[in-house]
């Protein structure tokens, strides 16, 4: 392991793979991984904090963090970091990382999971509230069908606290917005996180202070229990495909990321609302979003070769900032396009080819049924496939 501070793996202890040369051990390392990981029982409280459609477990980074090897003074990337499931992972094992994503909800998620917990934020969070209960209505903001989404009366709560944020702290606005964030669709008339259709559910409006505090505490819990100290972490909220190499900033050892894909799921559709409460735009989100569904059922619509081109023009940015010999990890299912599938890793790696990288690991691991999401149904998405790619040394 070349990195200093890398947790030991139980197949880097082996006696047997220590006596192999780095790039056998990693391999073998590799193979060793249950990919499924059965003993996994629930979720951590880092990784409890939002739902995020699609995210890792964080066995996943975990394991292709400890199994490859990390030149020193390298970093990781993930180019399409979601919720920062493979930042908090680079983080909690002491190696500096980098991730970028388009969709700002998953920015916030990332940048609060990998920063310093902000003084005094229950404190904080209690004066908003109660502020709240005191402050005037205010002018609802401009929101497409608001009122089909969320009861006039909660509106008004979430407003004011959304108001409140604003003009907090700039230390604890991230985790405050957060906090909101997640509680957004459960006080919305919207089924749930997994199901976008509107019911009628007659909320409390008190319930929006209520679940907000509560969230801030989960929220707080969760950062102060990290037991590690908090390793660099940089955030870039930007459509990969408009990143230069002088953006990353670091030289990178390790690309660990699970890339959106076809007609699987949309990530500006599953925040939207959260979107427009926080003051982002979700339909520019929609617009430069990788493999959105609006994309494949338009006049004119993308296919297979878009997503080939997008993977290209990624992996070539991976090349640029990728040391010699680096690895590049990607966990990607399949795609019915048009009645279609398509083994989009098959595509990674044809993309790959020409720019230098060849494949040194793949494997199958079964999609457990609790990674849904509200628009899986017409897809074939029940396995997906882990595949490792090396930079070539020369
Ligand atoms: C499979 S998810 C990543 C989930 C992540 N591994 C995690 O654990 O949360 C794919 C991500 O790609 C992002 N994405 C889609 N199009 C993008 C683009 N053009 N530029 C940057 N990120 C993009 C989506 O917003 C989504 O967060």
């Amino acid at each position: 392991m070349a990195h200093g501070t890398h947790e030991p793996t139980p197949q880097k202890t082996d006696s047997w793979s220590a006596s192999l040369d780095p790039e056998t051990a990693a391999r073998s390392s590799l193979s060793e991984v249950d990919w499924g990981f059965p003993d996994r029982r629930s979720h951590s409280e880092i990784e409890g904090v939002h739902p995020y459609p699609a995210k890792f477990i964080a066995e996943i980074p975990r394991a292709l963090i400890n199994c490859l090897p990390l030149p020193p003074h390298s970093g990781v990337l993930d180019p399409f970091c979601g919720s920062g499931s493979s930042l908090v992972e680079s983080q909690r094992l002491g190696i500096p990382a980098v991730g970028v994503d388009l969709n700002p909800i998953a920015c916030l998620m990332s940048r609060v999971k990998t920063s310093a917990c902000p003084t005094d934020i229950e404190q904080l969070a209690a004066r908003i509230v109660a502020s709240s209960e005191t402050a005037s209505d205010g002018e609802i903001p401009e929101i497409p069908n608001l009122d089909h989404w969320f009861q006039p009366n909660v509106q008004v709560e979430i407003n004011k606290i959304a108001r409140s944020i604003a003009t907090s702290p700039s230390e604890a606005r991230d985790a405050l917005k957060l906090a909101l964030s997640s509680i957004i669709v459960r006080v919305s008339n919207q089924e749930s996180d997994t199901r976008y259709a509107a019911v009628q559910k007659d909320i409390d409006p008190s319930a929006v202070p209520t679940l907000f505090l509560r969230a801030v505490n989960r929220i707080n819990a969760a950062l102060q229990n990290r037991p590690y100290p908090l390793t660099s972490v940089d955030v870039i909220e930007n459509d990969i495909l408009k990143v230069e190499p002088s953006m990353i900033g670091r030289p990178i050892g390790l690309v660990v990321t699970s890339p959106p894909y076809p007609n699987a799921y949309e990530y500006w559709l599953y925040h939207k609302y959260r979107m427009w409460w926080l003051g982002y735009d979700p339909l520019k989100v929609k617009a430069d979003e990788i493999g959105a569904r609006a994309h494949f059922f338009k006049k004119n619509h993308h296919t297979a070769e878009d997503f080939a081109r997008q993977m290209r023009q990624t992996l070539k940015l991976l090349g640029n900032v990728l040391v010699k010999g680096g690895f590049a990890s990607f966990v990607v299912g399949r795609s019915k396009i048009h009645g279609k599938i398509y083994d989009n890793s098959e595509i990674i790696t044809d993309e790959a080819a020409p720019l230098g990288f060849t494949p040194f690991f793949v494997t199958e691991r079964e999609l457990s049924a609790n990674r849904k999401s509200f628009n899986l149904s017409h897809a074939n998405i029940k396995t997906e496939t882990v595949l490792v790619l090396r930079k070539e040394v020369e």
